[in-house]
């Protein structure tokens, strides 16, 4: 993936999510409420990926330590992002470590929906109805574009991949997939 590709998917995604500056405003200004719950979110969200295999089997003997530092610094990042190249290069980067230890999209997707679960009766409680949907809406919308991003990116190294270890064009790589899509979609009529 180019980084003018990059770019246009980026565009993309935020574009239809509907992330801009005035979400990392609002998630600036609360500040306080983010860095008061640190601990707790960090221990749900490892808590859930080490309770259930698959999601367990990802992370090497050792690094659960390691990998709450990186959350933490997630969450501080996000207080300091901006709705420019900067925040989005270094989720690009983020989503990349996410390809190479073979991160399912599954497990993304799964995992930002707790992550949601987790903040918006929590916003709801301690900053009031009307700031709290503000709040979660707007870290919904930079959670999400993240996820998608690293979906994005998980398409592109695939492709990547077979383009260049075979020389299939991505034409024909969309018409062999279309004979797979046939082939699935029987098995579930008659299994
Ligand atoms: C919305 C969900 C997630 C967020 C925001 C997130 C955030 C991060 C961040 C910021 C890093 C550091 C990346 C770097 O060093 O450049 C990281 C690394 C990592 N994450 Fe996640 N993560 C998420 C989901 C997951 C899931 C579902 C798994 C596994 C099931 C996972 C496993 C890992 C691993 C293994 C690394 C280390 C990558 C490496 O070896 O460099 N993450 N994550």
């Amino acid at each position: 993936m180019s980084v003018a590709e990059f770019r246009q998917s980026l565009h993309e995604i935020k574009g239809l999510i509907g992330a801009t500056e005035t979400d990392f405003d609002q998630l600036r200004k609360h500040q306080g409420f983010l860095l008061e719950n640190l601990d707790e979110v960090i221990a749900f969200f490892y808590d859930i990926l080490y309770e259930n295999s698959g999601s367990r089997d990802v992370f090497t003997e050792g690094e659960r330590e390691k990998r709450e530092q990186t959350l933490r610094d997630w969450v501080v990042a996000l207080l300091e992002g901006h709705d420019e190249d900067s925040y989005w290069r270094a989720q690009y980067l983020v989503g990349l470590a996410h390809v190479r230890r073979k991160v399912a999209n599954r497990y993304m997707i799964s995992i930002a929906n707790r992550l949601k679960e987790f903040y918006l009766p929590k916003m709801i409680d301690q900053l009031g109805t009307e700031e709290g949907i503000k709040t979660f809406i707007s870290f919904q919308r930079i959670l999400d574009s993240g996820v998608a991003l690293t979906v994005t990116l998980v398409d592109e190294a695939f492709k990547m991949v077979i383009e260049e270890n075979t020389g299939w064009t991505e034409a024909l790589m969309q018409k062999m997939q279309e004979s797979v899509f046939v082939q699935i979609a029987k098995k579930f009529q008659t299994e």
